[in-house]
């Protein structure tokens, strides 16, 4: 399964990758607006800091203007996925770019047949929001179940980028699915190492060898 890093926080960013466990990167317009910085630059310097892909999302809702925004995004890097929004007019644009050989991350899904009609139109990526889906009491992790069911049927090559995790469970269980990509926020990245008996584990480790060895 890859990581990726749901954030357009430079700091996250570098000190995620310190870890070695960062396959790529996802904004969105929100994350960028908090950072409140010339979003042009900040794309820019996402695209350097990481190797891997990194979704840049249009803001344009119709396909030319999706069209016309993915050729400016491309720009950042060789490693820009362009992020469009779950729209008739977004497979418009997500067929185009795929003939033109740019990636694509379709995101605000919420449902199996959106998740269809991305595949069919030739997406790069998928990203149903699930915890989202939680918070209206759907379950978001069946929504993962029925779109890697469905993707595996046919063999559409979209991997599925789970996106709006919430907690580690979250990641667990996409794993256990079979999904091909987490997008994590960096505080769960880092609740994913936690557990109170490592903790304690450790400790009594340490203070029984201090208690023979000294310091
Ligand atoms: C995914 O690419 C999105 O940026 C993100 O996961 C949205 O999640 P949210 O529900 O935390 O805004």
């Amino acid at each position: 399964m890859k990581f990726f890093i749901d954030t357009a926080n430079l700091d996250e960013i570098r000190k995620a990758k310190e870890y070695g466990l960062i396959d790529g990167v996802t904004t969105n317009p929100t994350l960028l607006a908090r950072e409140g910085a010339d979003w042009k630059r900040q794309m820019e310097l996402i695209c350097k800091e990481v190797d891997g892909p990194v979704s840049l999302e249009v803001i344009a809702t119709d396909a030319e203007g999706m069209l016309k925004e993915a050729r400016e995004l491309v720009k950042y890097g060789p490693n820009v996925v362009v992020k469009i929004p779950m729209l008739m007019e977004g497979m418009k644009a997500v067929r185009q770019l795929s003939e033109m050989g740019i990636r694509t991350n379709v995101t605000v899904c919420f449902s199996p047949a959106q998740a269809l009609l991305a595949a069919k139109a030739g997406a790069s990526y998928i990203s149903p929001f699930i915890g989202r889906l939680d918070h209206i009491g759907q379950d978001g992790m069946d929504l993962i179940g029925s779109i890697v069911t469905m993707y595996r049927n046919y063999d559409f090559k979209t991997e599925v980028l789970v996106a709006s995790i919430r907690h580690p469970m979250h990641v667990v269980e996409a794993a256990l699915i079979g999904a091909d990509v987490a997008t994590i926020p960096f505080k769960v990245l880092f609740e994913l190492a936690k557990h109170p008996m490592t903790d304690l584990g450790i400790e009594s480790f340490l203070s029984d060898w201090k208690k023979t060895f000294g310091s």
